[in-house]
């Protein structure tokens, strides 16, 4: 979700729906902003993107020099105007907007019933801002400390900001584990989840950290612990140029999308994973979370891409959580008539959320009596709607055609989901189960230190730019990233190319390697390394050029093959994570010398309605 809120000498509101729309990206299922007119503390909030706020705002007064607003990003199923941010505090008197959870709201919430409390909304948001009312009411404590008191008391991930009818001069935020960030103006604050939509007023931010409390009260900030202990704010400068937002900056969205991975793989777990409190729910699933537990087997239903990610999956749900698991191609399986019933739970993914082929699918599966669930990027899309349940993947907005980030976030989510029906089913030891955590936590960085190799990728792009064939090989998890490599390759370059598990090669492809032959080898350090090793000395024996996608510090491979890029180690189960990095950029590199159109191959769309 997003955050921004103002405070200064100017008219809020035009500040704040800017911001919102910068933010859009990160989630618009419904929008919201509370300003103050006279002595009225006033909230407008809307599902739909943020041009759906500002139709209904404009007639309203927005003259107020202070606000808040919020974009949010509904974990699942149905947004609507009610549970959209800001929200009222019993009295309406204060306002609050928020990211991320309050785990322990439930318990709040009765207690708060019990004193009468009443509530417009089902969100842990609303049930904190009446606590925190309540506090105030109780202990006589000002709005600070009786925040301070409050965020004592409660589990969970957040960032805040609340506004006070009675003290319009004053806004007060809070954050623990999800990011919130003050920019500096003269005489005016911002604040925002991220720094988008204070770059163009100012260039000096404070980043908020963990327990830390920031007020702006008569123009001067002020930043505290949970205990009142005052801190220096630690003041940095921006160094992002409002045209890298707007236009990325990069020559293509593909690139910029596969950059964009470390931030939409974080995103993806964002309030749903926090390792070090060996927490970990997905908020749409949880209803059903005994269902997938009892499954007597999962079908994965996808397209494409996304096909490749239930590939992954399967490995991940087998091996964690023993469930047999079948992945069909949404189109051959909507065309059979396949067995399936009331003890299956069919699992569609799918980026856009619109592909026809995994809607008609859905639909057979659901007809058949079984528990259809969603991993779809597009908030609100049509199989996201078909669905019983679901998680989004969160990567934001996907624009090049060929799907990168899509992948890896939709993985990572696969990758929680298959952590957590291991743990109800008991299947996982309390210390693997905390390690994965942990690992899966590391990706983001991880990915990070593939970049570095981009330069040496493109050299080796640039060696085999025209390559007529391609052939990718892996093994287990590895073997649908050499799929999903090979069919990067074939949707921006036109090369031929194929993904194939590497054992399987010795029953055909051998038949195709010669000295023209580029053979990418998905060689990470694994439970099959050994034999990946063998596979490579198969191709070498008959002078195909390998290009092996290896582990850091691995110092068997370089000296058997013509290239190596490096990977850093990760949980083996972790894998195609990092592994496909280099995949995304090779084929992106091939693609841009080859002159193609990256962005829009030919012939294909990034959603395809039609069957
Ligand atoms: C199209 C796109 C692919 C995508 C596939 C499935 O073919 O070009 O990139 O993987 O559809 O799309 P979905 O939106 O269902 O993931």
């Amino acid at each position: 979700c997003g955050i921004v809120a103002y405070i200064g000498n100017k008219q809020a509101y035009p500040i704040v729906v800017k911001g919102l729309k910068r933010l859009e990206y990160r989630g618009y299922d419904s929008s919201g902003v509370a300003l103050i007119d006279g002595n009225q503390l006033n909230i407008y909030k809307k599902k739909g993107k943020v041009s759906e706020l500002e139709a209904i705002m404009a007639d309203k007064p927005t003259t107020s020099t202070v606000g808040i607003g919020h974009t949010r990003w509904a974990t699942h199923g149905e947004p609507n105007d009610r549970n959209a941010h800001p929200h009222f505090s019993n009295d309406h008197s204060l306002a609050i907007i928020h990211n991320g959870i309050i785990e322990n709201y439930g318990a709040i919430k009765q207690n708060l019933l019990k004193k009468g409390h009443q509530f417009a909304s089902d969100t842990d948001t609303e049930v904190l801002i009446h606590f925190i009312e309540e506090i105030r009411k109780e202990t006589g404590e000002n709005l600070e400390g009786a925040v301070r008191i409050a965020l004592k008391e409660i589990v969970g991930a957040y960032a805040i900001v609340i506004l006070d009818r009675d003290a319009p001069q004053q806004l007060i935020a809070a954050r623990k584990g999800s990011p919130l960030v003050i920019g500096l103006g003269v005489d005016e604050f911002f604040f925002a989840s991220d720094a988008t939509p204070i770059i163009e007023y100012t260039k000096d931010v404070v980043y908020l950290d963990d327990y830390q409390v920031a007020m702006v009260r008569d123009n001067k900030l002020t930043i505290s612990d949970l205990d009142n202990l005052p801190t220096i704010p630690y003041i940095q400068k921006l160094e992002m140029e409002l045209a890298t937002i707007e236009k990325g900056g990069y020559d293509h969205f593909m690139i910029k999308e596969i950059f964009e991975q470390p931030r939409s793989i974080a995103d993806s777990m964002r309030g749903r994973l926090i390792a070090s409190e060996g927490h970990l729910q997905l908020g749409g699933l949880e209803n059903y979370m005994n269902k997938l537990a009892q499954a007597d087997r999962i079908v994965i239903v996808a397209c494409g891409t996304s096909w490749h990610a239930g590939l992954v999956a399967e490995y991940l749900f087998e091996e964690l959580a023993r469930i047999n698991v079948e992945v069909e191609y949404a189109s051959e399986f909507r065309y059979r008539n396949p067995v399936i019933g009331e003890n299956d739970v069919v699992i569609a993914i799918s980026q856009s959320g619109e592909t026809a082929d995994t809607l008609a699918a859905i639909e057979l599966a659901k007809s058949k009596g079984a528990t259809i669930f969603g991993v779809c990027n597009v908030v609100g899309s049509s199989i996201a709607r078909a669905t019983h349940a679901g998680a989004y993947t969160h990567a934001g907005p996907e624009i090049g055609v060929a799907s990168t980030k899509a992948f890896t976030a939709q993985v990572t989510v696969l990758t929680q989901m298959a952590i957590a029906v291991a743990r109800r089913k008991g299947a996982l030891t309390e210390d693997t189960y905390r390690q994965l955590l942990i690992e899966l936590e590391t990706i983001p960085t991880k990915v990070q230190q593939v970049f570095e190799y981009a330069d040496k990728i493109k050299e080796i792009a640039f060696i085999f730019t025209y390559a007529r064939n391609f052939i990718y090989l892996g093994r287990g998890l590895n073997f649908p990233v050499a799929l999903e490599g090979a069919l990067k390759l074939k949707e921006i370059s036109y090369i031929h190319a194929e993904g194939y598990p590497a054992a399987e090669m010795k029953h055909g492809p051998i038949a195709l390697i010669d000295e023209d032959m580029p053979v990418v080898f998905l060689a990470t350090k694994d439970g099959s390394y050994d034999k990946i090793v063998s596979n490579i000395q198969e191709v070498k024996a008959r002078k195909g050029r390998v290009i092996a996608i290896i582990t850091q510090g691995d110092t068997r491979i370089p000296g058997m093959v013509d290239f190596v890029i490096e990977v850093p180690q990760v949980h083996e189960l972790l894998t195609p994570l990092v592994s496909v990095i280099p995949l995304q950029l090779l084929s992106y590199y091939i693609a841009v010398m080859r002159g193609r159109n990256v962005d829009q191959p030919r012939n294909l769309a990034k959603s395809v309605t039609v069957e």
